[in-house]
């Protein structure tokens, strides 16, 4: 159980739900309400009781729970979902208050795995760098990858700009705004993939529908699209899953590096990930994730919650690059990757030779 004020606050201080209007709104309907803040405090330590609980909702919605709230919702009912409106907060209170005990339980066993897949282009961006700087096979590491699915991000299609790039016959096809994308590396260009290996505490199992479900639960009720690449991605993943460890990185992360060749270039990526560490665990976590270049060339790059402007002026999330030569932010994107405004940092790559 987690303490209640804490929770109120980060109810009352989200951000980034802009492309669910439903969710934007519901943040301040918990944030005021205690008996649901009571619910949400039983989240699971380190994980963010937003996501978690709405994720819990959104589950037993689609699941096919017979209630008024799900009107509210455009993933149970389509196009014939109600606007936010007076009766809104009281029908999601109302549907905590039915459900209580599975809630919690869900809240209390469950991790906020959304595994975006648009996200992907982080990787192939950082796969594109390293061709750049180096011609030998890389190894890619994903710390916090849940079901794997951005590990295959070689074998996507994306069209940013107009332009399209990487596997035109993919079902998973990834379309990503990119003002100056002049400045990003030629994303058909990729090195020899050596290793491909993702480690993550709790992966959920492509071929179990429990998990498949609740990966589906964590997509936002307006994000249609994104549901639909989810599905998409878990299907073409399925027939050939990438190497996924199971355990927390600062336990597992040297059992991680000893499946990668000794002196080849690794890409370490994590994105969404750090912010669902416990803070008190976060000093470990980044060892553990630097410790990757211990045998090898790195470059390290993260997408977590660093606010930053982008160059057009609208507020995102820093992409961080870590290699030889320290951190900088080379990017600025959409935490869901609708955006990326690449920096000129994007080019200054600095591998240890
Ligand atoms: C919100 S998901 C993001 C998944 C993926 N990176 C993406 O962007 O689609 C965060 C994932 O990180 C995992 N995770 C959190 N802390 C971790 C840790 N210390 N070690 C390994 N995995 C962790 C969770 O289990 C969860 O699957």
């Amino acid at each position: 159980m987690r303490d209640v004020r804490t929770v109120a606050g980060a109810f009352r201080t989200a951000r980034g739900f802009d492309s669910s209007p439903l969710y934007s709104r519901l943040l301040a309907v918990v944030a005021d309400d205690e008996a649901l803040l009571e619910l949400a405090a039983q989240t699971r330590h380190g994980q963010q009781p937003t996501f978690a609980l709405f994720g819990a909702v959104h589950y037993l919605l689609l699941r096919g729970e017979s209630d008024p709230l799900a009107e509210y919702y455009p993933s149970v009912v389509g196009d014939r979902a109600r606007p936010f409106d007076g009766h809104t907060g009281p029908a999601f209170t109302r549907f905590c208050e039915a459900y209580w005990g599975q809630i919690a339980s869900i809240i209390g066993t469950r991790l906020v795995q959304t595994n975006h897949v648009q996200r992907a282009l982080v990787t192939r961006v950082g796969l594109a760098l390293l061709r750049r700087a180096t011609s030998a096979p890389v190894c890619v590491v994903e710390v916090g990858c849940s079901a794997g699915l951005n590990l295959r991000a070689d074998r996507y299609a994306f069209t940013v700009e107009g332009a399209t790039f990487g596997d035109r016959g993919s079902p998973v096809h990834l379309r990503v705004e990119v003002p100056g994308a002049a400045l990003l590396p030629d994303l058909d260009r990729l090195p020899g993939i050596a290793e491909v290996v993702g480690v993550d505490l709790d992966p959920p199992d492509l071929a179990d529908e429990e998990d498949r479900a609740w990966l589906r639960a964590l997509v936002w009720p307006e994000n249609a699209h994104q549901a639909a690449q989810l599905q998409a991605a878990l299907d073409a993943t399925r027939a050939d899953p990438p190497r996924v460890l199971r355990g927390n990185v600062i336990e597992v992360g040297p059992d991680v590096a000893a499946i990668l060749p000794a002196g080849l270039p690794r890409l370490v990526v994590h994105t969404a990930t750090r912010i669902h560490v416990p803070a008190e665990e976060r000093p470990a976590f980044d060892a553990a994730v630097a410790a990757f270049g211990a045998d090898g060339p790195m470059l390290h790059l993260a997408l977590e919650d660093d606010r930053r402007i982008a160059p057009s002026g609208r507020p995102g999330v820093g992409l961080t690059a870590t290699d030889a030569a320290g951190s900088r932010t080379i990017a600025v994107a959409d935490g869901h990757l609708a955006w990326l405004e690449p920096l000129p940092a994007i080019n200054e790559l600095h591998l240890r030779p």
